[in-house]
């Protein structure tokens, strides 16, 4: 029989909590299954772009009974076409399946928000908060879900500089005292080959680890053209990429990924880094700030070196991979095996076996919150890979060895100090239109 006030208590025991009341019994395990309309979960999604979109439709495939119920985007157009597509009569092309998930978005015209204050008046209408908007805002609009008690599904890279990254370690602790869900969009983790691989690491199979290599290498990605009449802040929000208040730079925003699986079979996260980088294509005006190609080694604790490189450049080699080498041999991430040390494949994942990530992600997270479950905490392992991708940047724009600690606690912020049309940017064009860009040797973050 079906427990309605199980799920319900769980869901909104995060609410008491945030409301300063004493912690809750969790529901138990079997509680909540197939509920019925009113019992729904109910979701809020802060950032109505591409990712925000295919994370909303993946939340309401999840199989539980899952409704939307809120929408926030600075952008009135981008809302508007997330909202389109969530309707859709048909989600072939979008989301790969038959059919359409429209009785599930609930989000009438007053849920819709638009602004920069949009996430706070989503994020009380809702059990679970879809954080999809550029990373730069992600430590604040994180920081107000767990406010309000919310369980948390948050794209990577979860800041953009060090002060963000704090912002986002300080939350993680209160959101495991409220046992607040969150999943952080580092869908490797969620990934069936990589799981598989893990397990055979921990199992001995490669022996200890010695190093590694990670790529994200590729033709790079879109560009917006400024357009006549947007403010500096509608612009650089519009071609967020080429920004790092709000990107962060490539190593950041996509080389994340690689980074992270390293961090992760190394069970650690570097001590110091140093490479080099810079910008051979991307010179124009249209390309802000950020460099074009980056060489980093990651330095471990125990002086394990992990080479990581990621260029966006047409023409050139593309790769997206990951490589950890062992004692006894190394793990193919791409090719999904294990070598030993002579070339031979001593394990080999079944291509057939691997799922979709994106799904599992939402399928996991979704089934636990039904069930009542606490079981995802994945915020400091998002923060502390975020931070090591920033460490990354640090180190190939000043051409410095930049600690790990000291970075993080360098109270580096790149962030305006007010989020508005007018603000008044840290970053400005010159009288050309072009942006200041870090020059290596030059540049200097801290002494
Ligand atoms: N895990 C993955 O493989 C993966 C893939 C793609 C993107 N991402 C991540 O998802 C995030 C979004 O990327 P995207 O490709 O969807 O970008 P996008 O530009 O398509 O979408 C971002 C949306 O956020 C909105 N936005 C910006 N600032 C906002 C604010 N303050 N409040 C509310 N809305 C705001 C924008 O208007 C836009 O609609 C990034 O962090 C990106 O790294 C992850």
């Amino acid at each position: 029989m079906k427990n309605r006030t199980s799920r319900r208590g769980f869901v909104k025991q995060s609410t008491l909590i945030a409301g300063g009341l004493a912690a809750m019994p969790l529901a138990s395990k079997a509680s909540f299954f197939n509920s019925d309309a009113d019992d729904a979960i109910k979701v809020a999604l802060v950032g109505c772009g591409g990712r925000g979109t295919g994370a909303a439709m993946q939340a309401m495939l999840s199989k539980q009974n899952v409704k939307l119920v809120a929408m926030a985007d600075v952008f009135k157009d981008r809302l508007d076409k997330c909202y389109a597509r969530l309707t859709d009569d048909d989600l072939s092309d979008s989301a790969g399946i038959a059919g359409n998930i429209k009785d599930k978005i609930a989000v009438p015209e007053e849920n819709k928000f638009v602004g920069f204050d949009g996430y706070l008046k989503a994020i009380p209408l809702a059990d679970v908060i879809i954080l999809t908007t550029p990373p730069g805002f992600r430590p604040l609009h994180f920081e107000e879900a767990v406010k309000q008690g919310k369980h948390i599904f948050m794209e990577k890279p979860v800041a953009t500089d060090p002060a963000g990254i704090k912002r986002v370690l300080d939350n993680a602790q209160i959101a495991k005292q409220k046992k607040l869900n969150v999943v952080v969009g580092l869908q490797r983790h969620y990934q069936n080959s990589y799981r598989e691989l893990y397990k055979k690491y921990k199992d001995g199979l490669i022996g200890e680890f010695v190093s590694a290599q990670c790529w994200w290498n590729n033709d790079g990605v879109w560009m917006n053209e400024r357009q006549a009449g947007q403010t500096e802040m509608e612009y650089q929000l519009r071609n967020w990429y080429y920004f790092n208040w709000i990107c962060g730079d490539h190593i950041v925003e996509q080389h994340i990924h690689n980074i992270d699986v390293i961090n992760w079979f190394k069970g650690g996260y570097p001590v110091k880094a140093q490479g080099m980088g810079g910008r051979e294509v991307r010179k124009g005006k249209q390309y802000g700030e950020i460099f074009d190609h980056h060489y980093v080694e990651f330095q471990y604790a125990d002086g394990s070196i992990m080479n990581s490189q990621c260029r966006h450049i047409k023409g050139t080699m593309s790769k997206v991979d990951e490589q950890i080498v062992g004692t006894k041999g190394t793990i193919f991430c791409g090719d999904m095996n294990i070598r030993d040390r002579k070339g031979n494949v001593t394990y080999q994942f079944a291509k057939e076996k691997e799922n979709n990530p994106y799904q599992t992600e939402h399928d996991e997270l979704f089934a636990a919150i039904a069930k009542g479950q606490y079981k995802f905490d994945d915020t400091e392992n998002g923060a502390k890979s975020t931070m090591t991708s920033i460490l990354g940047r640090l180190a190939t724009y000043s051409g410095q060895v930049v600690e790990f600690d000291k970075a993080l606690n360098s109270g580096l912020s790149l962030q305006p100090t007010r989020y508005a049309w007018d603000a008044d940017m840290p970053l400005k064009p010159d009288a050309n239109g072009l942006y200041p860009v870090a020059v290596p040797g030059e540049t200097k973050f801290f002494s």
